[in-house]
């Protein structure tokens, strides 16, 4: 992990319920991207490491016979088994409320192990080797993370774009200059180059799938609201008592910048990374 910085359990607390609606969602199209790429048939087993409320999981069920999403954060893992109830989906899906750092727990091999926007978070050389050896031999371990390489469009947008940089002086009026996570800070924010950590654990890689994004969403101010919320450097506990002046402060900044309530921002492209476990 980041130097100095320790994991503890209030990483994303509060978060969850904001989550689904908070976060832009990954690209069209890239389940069935993966599917191609990966040969998905219906059949064998995916685990989501740091599967949050089910986002990638509960997209790729349907192309598995088994699912198991794992995540640290309780309510993370209340919200996905709710949405797979929703969804039709409970059947061919199992949650699971533990750290990664606690695997394998027993859960038995995998066709292939996702770490979508998670990966960072973990005792990474440690989880790694754990999930490697969880793998069926020729199974697969994607990594995916937004598209940060994606070039800009300067095509003009409907609505105004959400004020960032004015968000952002808000939370740090709030809760200080410097990015918090848990009950630490992370100035330097969370470690790269995962590429490295995998080849250490003797996964072969990469390939690159990208799906690109750019298209035009909208956003209500709630949607805004949510998205702040549910990250982990404003995750709601972070606010304590300050919870419901800071969310007073940010609605008047959203009217003050869209009086009509709507947002613009562009979809994220998605970038998968594929590392394969050797057959022998
Ligand atoms: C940014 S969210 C990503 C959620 C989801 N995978 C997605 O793509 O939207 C990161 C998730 O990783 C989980 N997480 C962080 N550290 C973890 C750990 N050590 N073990 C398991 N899950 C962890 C958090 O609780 C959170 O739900």
């Amino acid at each position: 992990m980041a130097d100095g910085w320790e994991w503890d359990a209030t990483l994303f607390a509060g978060a969850a319920p904001h989550y689904a609606r908070g976060r832009l969602p990954y690209a069209p199209g890239l389940a069935d991207e993966l599917a191609r790429a990966l040969r998905l048939d219906g059949t064998g087993r995916l685990l989501d490491v740091g599967c949050g409320p089910g986002t990638l999981a509960l997209e790729l069920a349907d192309r598995f016979a088994e699912t198991v999403g794992l995540d640290a954060d309780a309510d993370m893992v209340a919200e996905a088994a709710r949405t797979a109830e929703r969804t039709g989906l409970a059947g061919r899906t199992r949650w699971v409320h533990a750290r990664a750092e606690q695997l394998p727990l027993g859960l038995g091999l995998f066709d292939v192990a996702a770490f979508a926007q998670s990966f960072h978070w973990m005792e990474r050389d440690q989880v790694a080797a754990t999930v490697r050896d969880m793998l069926r031999p020729g199974g697969v371990l994607v990594h995916l993370s937004d598209w940060k390489a994606e070039p800009r469009s300067t095509d003009p947008l409907p609505h105004r774009p959400v004020p960032q940089p004015a968000i952002d002086a808000l939370v740090r009026r709030h809760l200080g200059p410097v990015r918090r996570a848990g009950r630490g800070v992370l100035p330097h924010g969370t470690p790269g180059g995962e590429s490295l950590v995998y080849a250490r654990a003797g996964l072969i890689g990469p390939e690159q799938l990208i799906v690109p994004g750019g298209r035009p969403l909208e956003r209500s101010a709630d949607e805004v609201v949510a998205g702040v919320l549910s990250l982990s450097s404003s995750a709601p506990h972070l606010f304590g008592t300050g919870l419901p002046t800071f969310e007073t402060e940010l609605r008047a900044l959203l009217r003050g910048a869209s009086p009509s309530g709507r947002f613009s921002v562009r979809q994220p492209g998605s970038e998968a990374v594929l590392w394969r476990k050797p057959e022998r």
